[in-house]
């Protein structure tokens, strides 16, 4: 049984409020998404990572990149479409029974340490699961006007973080139900809930932030550059 990962990069990063999508970003002189490729590069049970790039992409090819461990494909318009790429990718190679970890490439500050329990946690599973963690904010559930309709119990509400790993020949099925059922979903978990399954989270630490804003750029230059990435 081995290991795979898939690193969808092919997002155009709208919300963020600049040009250059946010996986494109430096920190400390290297791209976020360089950064993420290597966190997953330093597992060495991966056997094989495929990053997905949008169509247009216009700064992969500058980095000159090149590791046998590592190949690129064309992503979609929607992140199912770009992970779903990447799982043709593999399909050849990959097992029914292996693993695949879908890790978000705007996410590089996950820690080896949360990688390896993710594994080792769900090595007996027959579905799979995810990283993640407890809300720790109150939460309020909206109306019109910004007006709290109420607040929602959170002492079950957790996080989804990436890596999110999953038998291949599951996820594989989940996302092509979820395709053909037109879900608008976030994550791959989401597909494999859809058909009934329970993936489980593996609690992770919380500075595996997404890189979504601004000020998450800040964050994430901390974490890397002063941070333990073990
Ligand atoms: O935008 P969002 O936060 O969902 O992006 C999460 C990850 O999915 C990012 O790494 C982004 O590049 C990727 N993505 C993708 N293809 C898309 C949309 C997002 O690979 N069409």
């Amino acid at each position: 049984m081995k290991f795979w990962a898939i690193l969808p990069a092919a997002g155009i990063g709208r919300r963020l409020g600049s040009r250059t999508p946010k996986q494109y970003h430096s920190i400390g002189g290297t791209p976020v998404l360089i950064h993420s490729i290597n966190r997953l590069l330093e597992i060495p049970e991966i056997e094989h990572l495929v990053v997905v790039l949008h169509p247009k992409d216009q700064h992969w090819a500058a980095f000159n990149f090149k590791n046998k461990r590592v190949s690129t494909v064309t992503g979609g318009d929607e992140r199912i479409d770009s992970v779903i790429s990447g799982m043709q990718f593999l399909s050849e190679e990959a097992n029914a029974s292996d693993w695949v970890l879908v890790h978000d490439a705007v996410r590089p500050c996950v820690k080896q340490s949360d990688i390896k329990n993710l594994m080792n946690q769900l090595n007996e599973s027959k579905v799979g699961g995810l990283l993640g963690v407890p809300i720790d904010n109150t939460v309020k559930q909206l109306g019109d006007n910004n007006e709290i309709e109420q607040t929602v119990d959170r002492g079950q509400l957790w996080s989804a973080f990436t890596p999110q790993m999953f038998r291949f020949e599951l996820l594989k099925q989940a996302l092509s139900n979820a395709v053909s059922a037109n879900l608008d979903l976030t994550d791959e978990a989401s597909a494999i809930e859809a058909m009934g399954l329970k993936p489980i989270i593996v609690p992770g630490d919380r500075s595996n932030i997404k890189i979504t804003y601004d000020s998450d750029l800040e964050l994430a230059r901390y974490y890397l550059l002063t941070g333990d990435k073990t």
